[in-house]
């Protein structure tokens, strides 16, 4: 007798919670116990505002202040390009054994997968049937390319190629055109590139 009381007593309980929940829309906000301002009053982006004159929420920087970093003005460094859209003839940084040393690090980090340590477009995904061949660095095409292209590629990538923008830190893509740029020479040099006292050492 008192089990079947308990039960109906929780029996009933529980369906008045479950009509409780149903059916009763209510324009004030969900009971919050504890709130953490969660709900408090805010604009959205690009909502107007009351409160300024010029009705804009989002506010503009306050003239004169003065940039920290993230501007990025050099088109030649960040873009590869003259300020006009036209892509640099060569890299916008110093070169030095130190930036190819970096660059030969990074390029075989980052492309020798697919375009191999030489550049000859038979990196080790190619004995797994890489769908599209990468093409070689040693033809008269890419020899021909500006280096603002070159970095263009690395940052944007080119049709089927995913662009590196995220993983590879601007100087180190300069690096990284330096070093195919030292790749190219190494398939694809004559006896003049060659200092004179190396050469007689090669005859
Ligand atoms: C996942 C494989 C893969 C990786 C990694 C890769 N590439 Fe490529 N790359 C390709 C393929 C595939 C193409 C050809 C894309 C096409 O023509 O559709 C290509 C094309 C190129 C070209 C020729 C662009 C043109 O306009 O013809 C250059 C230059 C190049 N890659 C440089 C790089 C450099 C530098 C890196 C390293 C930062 C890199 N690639 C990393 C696959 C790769």
């Amino acid at each position: 007798m008192k089990l079947k009381t308990l039960l109906i007593a929780l029996g009933t309980g529980f369906g008045l919670l479950l009509l409780n929940c149903q059916g009763t829309p209510s324009r004030n906000a969900p009971i919050h116990l504890n709130p953490n301002m969660d709900t408090q009053k805010r604009y959205d982006p690009q909502a107007a505002s009351g409160f300024f004159i010029d009705g804009r929420t989002m506010r503009p920087p306050v003239p004169g202040t003065v940039a920290r970093d993230g501007l990025r003005l050099d088109d030649a460094f960040y873009r590869g390009e003259d300020g006009k859209g036209q892509e640099i003839k060569y890299i916008p940084v110093d070169l030095d054994e130190n930036l190819l040393a970096r660059g030969e690090e990074r390029y075989n980090i980052y492309c020798s997968p697919c375009h191999s340590e030489l550049g000859d477009g038979k990196g080790i995904v190619m004995q797994y049937n890489f769908p599209i061949p990468p093409p070689s660095f040693h033809t008269e095409k890419v020899r021909d390319f500006t280096d603002g292209y070159l970095f263009k590629v690395i940052t944007n990538g080119v049709r089927n190629m995913p662009a590196y923008r995220h993983q590879i830190k601007v100087r180190d893509r300069w690096a990284i055109v330096a070093y195919i740029r030292a790749l190219q020479l190494s398939q694809n040099a004559s006896a003049e590139d060659v200092p004179l006292t190396e050469l007689n050492g090669l005859k």
